[in-house]
C-alpha cells in the first residue's frame, strides 16, 4: 500500500518509523524561507511535505527540489485540470522535480487522466497520481450550480472508478469519504486524508475532520496535517505527538 519513500526505513524498524511513512506536513505558508524554516525544524521528525498552490506559485519549482533535494518527500499538491497534452507534459515536469506525489483532478475526465498515467508509465521512480474526486468545499448545492445533479457521494464514487479505469490507484479525500474509497479500491488504493486534527487541535475552517487513529481505522495510507503542526508553538513536539497517535493506530 504505502509508497516507498526515498529514506523508506524498510523492514525491521519501530512502529514510530512506520508512522513517519504515513504522516504529511502541509507547508501552506508564503514564502520559500518560511517552508524550508519548518523543513529544517521537522528535519527529524518528518520525512513528508505538502508544497500546496500557495507555496508553488511563490516559490516555484526551486522549492519542491531544494526540499527533495535534502532528502525529504514531496507532495505536490497542483490539482491539476487541463487538456490531456498540458496535463501530461505537467506530470512530465513534476516528476523531474523529483515530487514523490501529485495532484490532478479526475473531473478532467478520462481522457485527461490516461495521458497522465501515460506519462509516468515506464519511468523508474515515478510520482504516485492522486485524484481528486469532489473538493470538499463543495456540497450538494455547489455541485448543483455546475450543473452536476448527483449528491457528492455519489459524484465522488463516479469519479474514482474513472480514475481508476484511467490506471490511477491513489485519491485524495475527506475522513467522510475514506471508507467508502477503501472498499471500492480494496488494499490497492493509496488514500491521502487531510482533515486531520489530534485531540485539542483547533478544528479552523475544516469541516469534516478526524483524529489521526480515526483516519487510518477508516482505511486512509498517508495522514495530511498542516496548521496543528506548523502553527504550534513547537512544531516538531507536536507532530510527534500525532506521530504517536498513528504508531498507536497502525
Ligand atoms: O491546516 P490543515 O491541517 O487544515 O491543512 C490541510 C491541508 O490539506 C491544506 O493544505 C489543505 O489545502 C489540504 N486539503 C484539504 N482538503 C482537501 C484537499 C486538500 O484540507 N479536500
Amino acid at each position: 500500500m504505502a509508497i516507498q519513500s526515498t529514506d523508506s526505513p524498510g523492514a525491521g524498524t519501530d512502529s514510530l518509523a512506520l508512522a513517519r511513512e504515513r504522516l504529511i506536513v502541509a507547508l501552506d505558508v508564503p514564502d520559500a524561507e518560511a517552508a524550508v524554516r519548518l523543513v529544517q525544524q521537522l528535519d527529524d521528525t518528518c520525512t513528508w511535505f505538502k508544497v500546496g498552490l500557495e507555496l508553488y506559485v511563490a516559490a516555484g519549482p526551486a522549492i519542491v527540489e531544494k526540499i527533495a533535494g535534502s532528502g525529504k518527500n514531496v507532495f505536490l499538491d497542483l490539482k491539476l485540470h487541463d487538456i490531456p497534452n498540458t496535463v501530461a507534459g505537467a506530470v512530465r515536469s513534476a516528476a523531474k522535480l523529483g515530487a514523490r506525489m501529485l495532484t490532478l483532478h479526475a473531473s478532467g475526465g478520462p481522457a485527461m487522466l490516461s495521458a497522465a498515467k501515460n506519462e509516468i508509465t515506464g519511468l523508474s521512480n515515478p510520482p504516485e497520481l492522486l485524484a481528486v474526486t469532489v473538493l470538499t468545499s463543495m456540497d450538494a448545492g455547489q455541485l448543483h450550480a455546475t450543473g452536476v445533479g448527483r449528491l457528492p457521494s455519489s459524484q465522488v464514487e463516479l469519479l474514482a472508478k474513472m480514475g481508476m479505469e484511467a490506471g490511477i490507484r491513489g485519491f485524495v479525500c475527506s475522513p467522510q469519504e475514506v471508507a467508502q474509497l477503501r472498499a471500492l479500491t480494496g488494499s490497492e488504493g493509496v488514500l491521502v486524508i487531510p482533515g486531520i486534527r489530534p485531540a485539542g487541535a483547533a478544528v479552523g475552517d475544516q469541516k469534516r475532520i478526524a483524529g489521526p487513529g480515526e483516519a487510518l481505522r477508516l482505511g486512509a495510507s498517508y495522514l495530511v496535517v498542516g496548521r496543528p503542526i506548523t502553527q504550534a508553538p513547537n512544531p516538531a513536539e507536536a507532530a510527534k505527538e500525532i506521530l504517536g497517535d498513528i504508531a498507536k493506530a497502525s
